[in-house]
């Protein structure tokens, strides 16, 4: 039996009186496209904050590859091969394309090392470059950030990600603000990605999730709705009361 790529073992986030994740249990296995959709204040954001290290968890386990990664620091998580994306853009604007990407390749061996091996520093610089490549913004290596089209900055924000060379990438909203044309070359990217990555991505467009995702989490109030292929979820009585409307062009 392979060892499953995420365990959600009870898991609760309490804000207050606030339970942002309520008891939530799930497993997702590698090799697949995962998406995990919602109301808004489901608490999708949250549990991406309690995978990745930036809140602590109220109770329950977390696990990644086998490893309980409950409540371990950030750089700590990130370094087991764990990246996200933030719902809010976070590029350093003043900074190029490639120096952005740099930083992130860079922050695998340690934010605090005072110094870098030559060995390292080529190893960052040939890791940006290769992100660069992977997500056609090479045409943009030296440009400032700031200058970037929504989308490329959108980009850029994956990039950063993937510098840290990840084996789960946790997207959160990564088309959202985006017009057709920009969603279109953004979600393209992201199935590439998936071939050779496992990805969970939240998103709102419903559309889009059930074009390219192999399975969904449905979570309302903190807890798991339902999960299943773009079909079941489709098709399950409970998501379609509760979340997609329950009328035939769900
Ligand atoms: N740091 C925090 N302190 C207090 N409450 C919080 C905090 N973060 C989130 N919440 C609350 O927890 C609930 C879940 O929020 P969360 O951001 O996880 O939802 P979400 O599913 O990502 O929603 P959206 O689709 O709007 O991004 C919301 O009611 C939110 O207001
Ligand atoms: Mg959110």
């Amino acid at each position: 039996m392979t060892v499953p790529l995420l365990e959600i073992d009870d898991v609760t986030k309490q804000f207050g009186g606030l339970r942002a994740v309520d008891n939530t249990n799930f497993t997702l296995e590698t090799g697949k496209l995962h998406a995990i959709i919602g109301p808004n204040g489901a608490g999708k954001t949250t549990l991406f904050n309690l995978i990745t290290g930036t809140l602590p968890t109220t109770s329950g386990r977390i696990r990644f590859l086998g490893d309980d990664i409950t409540d371990e620091p950030v750089h700590k998580i990130s370094q087991r091969g764990l990246a996200r994306t933030l719902q809010i853009k976070s590029v350093f604007g003043g900074l190029t394309v490639r120096e952005n990407l740099w930083i992130a390749a860079r922050s695998r061996y340690g934010v605090f090392a005072p110094f870098m091996s030559w060995r390292r520093c080529r190893k960052s610089n040939e890791r940006a470059d290769a992100v660069c490549e992977e997500l056609g913004l090479m045409p943009h290596a030296d440009q400032l950030a700031a200058n970037l089209s929504y989308g490329d900055v959108a980009l850029l924000e994956i990039g950063l990600a993937l510098a840290t060379q990840p084996k789960l990438l946790l997207l959160d909203e990564p088309i959202c603000g985006m017009g057709p044309a920009e969603t279109e070359k953004t979600v393209a990217k992201i199935q590439d990605l998936s071939k050779r990555i496992d990805i969970v991505i939240i998103e709102h467009d419903i559309e889009v999730v059930f074009n390219i995702a192999d399975e969904i989490t449905v979570m309302a109030n903190g807890g798991v709705l339902a999960k299943g292929t773009p079909d079941e979820i489709a098709n399950d009585p409970d998501v379609r009361t509760a979340y997609l409307g329950d009328d035939d062009d769900a």
